[in-house]
């Protein structure tokens, strides 16, 4: 097993990087080092979500930096100052409507701020091992390090009525996002094959859970059924998403960070596929239920909407392999993962509030008018 003291998390102030750092911190006593989370604070960033860490862990085991994983000469700094021994590298633009309207930060942010994070890795860990491993034939870099890489499912592309993604899916992505994931995955694939970096890969399915922002589907639906607004639904509702608990692909990427071999890659689901439509009648029965709506009239305000163009059809992971060699299981099923979600939702109206009043309002008034925030 690794030895992880010092973890470079990117993106940690968005809904998986935050729930990441609070299940290492909280919930994992045997981890007992450092986290630096890089988050350059975006729209979808929310320092607020991680204010009781900061109060309990800060300068000691939690250190925040504000910034770009673009930005190289920042990156290096973070290297040396923290002494990093491990990526966790969650920051992108993560949302495929977004990519479809302004694709440009996608291919910086997920393309050339991946490629940066990598190649200040191998200059990094290459340095020390020259300074303090010397040895004949030893690999140029050092090997007790790691550099994890999260990305998506997506980069499968999209799948009939049957099958799942295995990790020997070819690569079909067919969004602007998932073409720069699929760009950034091969980036670090490459990266391990030329210079022998220790990387490891996982492709995880949909995530849903507290600190989601409320421009994903399951966010969205929640707080549009709270407020009495339509809630809109893609083309014919049909498509297929495999939903996974926040926590439980958190779970995933801690053992792959202790026990992940080098050069390998995982795939994370929740086996757990549903047509949005149904999807959103599950929604509308919870919420309806907790706040004391009526469901069939929430029920009439679904709107079916224009598709989202090149809209994948349907997801599937087989996640066989991450099962087997490192023995993950996901422990919420997807009753309790949504009732723990719209649970959060009720109880944070301050967090919505503050997430909704900056960028996110106006970018969804421009992009789609009155259907609103
Ligand atoms: P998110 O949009 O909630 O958060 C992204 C975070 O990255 C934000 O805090 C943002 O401020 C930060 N960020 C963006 N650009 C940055 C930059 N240039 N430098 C530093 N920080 C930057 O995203 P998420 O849903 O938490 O996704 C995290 C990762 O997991 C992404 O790589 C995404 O592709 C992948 N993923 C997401 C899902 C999902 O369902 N949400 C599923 C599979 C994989
Ligand atoms: O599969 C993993 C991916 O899941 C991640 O890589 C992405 O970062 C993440 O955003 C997510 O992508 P999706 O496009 O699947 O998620 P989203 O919540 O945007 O949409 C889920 C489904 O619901 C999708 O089929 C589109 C549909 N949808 C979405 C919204 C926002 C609607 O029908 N209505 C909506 O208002």
């Amino acid at each position: 097993m690794r030895s992880l003291k010092n973890i470079l998390v990117t993106g940690g102030a968005g809904i998986i990087g935050c729930n990441f750092i609070r299940v290492l911190l909280n919930k994992t006593p045997e981890f007992s080092g450092r986290i630096i989370n890089l988050d350059a604070l975006t729209y979808a960033g929310n320092a607020a979500s991680l204010e009781d860490i900061e109060k309990q862990f800060g300068g000691r085991r939690y250190f925040f930096e504000q910034g770009s994983i673009c930005d190289r000469s920042l990156v290096e700094s973070l290297f040396s100052k923290y002494d990093i021994d491990t990526v966790a590298h969650f920051a992108a633009e993560s949302h495929v409507d977004r990519s479809i309207f302004g694709p440009e930060t996608f291919v910086k942010t997920n393309v050339m701020g991946t490629f940066t994070l990598l190649d200040v890795a191998r200059n990094f860990w290459q340095e020390a091992r020259s300074v303090g491993l010397p040895g004949a034939g030893a690999p140029d870099i050092r090997q007790d390090v790691l550099f994890h890489h999260i990305s998506t499912d997506e980069v499968y592309g999209s799948l009939g009525e049957t099958g799942a993604f295995s990790e020997t899916t070819p690569y079909n992505p067919r969004s602007p996002y998932s073409a720069s994931k699929a760009a950034s995955d091969h980036l670090v694939m490459a990266y391990s094959h030329t210079y022998g970096l220790p990387v490891t890969l996982s492709n995880c399915s949909n995530n849903y859970g507290p600190y989601q922002f409320p421009e994903k589907f399951i966010p969205l639906s929640i707080l549009h059924i709270l407020e009495g607004k339509a809630l809109p639904v893609y083309g014919d509702g049909k498509n297929i998403r495999d939903w996974l608990y926040v926590e439980d692909h958190n779970r995933a990427v801690w053992l792959i960070l202790q026990r992940g071999v080098p050069g390998e890659k995982y795939n994370i689901g929740g086996e757990n596929e549903r047509e949005n439509i149904n999807l959103l009648h599950s929604l509308i029965d919870t919420v309806s239920k907790k706040a004391d709506l009526d469901p069939e009239k929430v029920r009439s305000t679904i709107s079916y909407v224009k598709d989202r163009p090149g809209h994948d059809r349907r997801y599937a992971i087989n996640c066989s392999k991450v099962k087997t060699e490192l023995g993950w299981k996901p422990a919420f099923g997807f009753e309790q993962g949504l009732e723990k979600t719209v649970d959060w939702y009720l109880a944070n109206s301050e967090w919505i509030e503050g997430i909704r009043s900056g960028e996110y309002r106006s970018w969804v008034e421009k992009n789609y008018g009155a259907r609103g925030a």
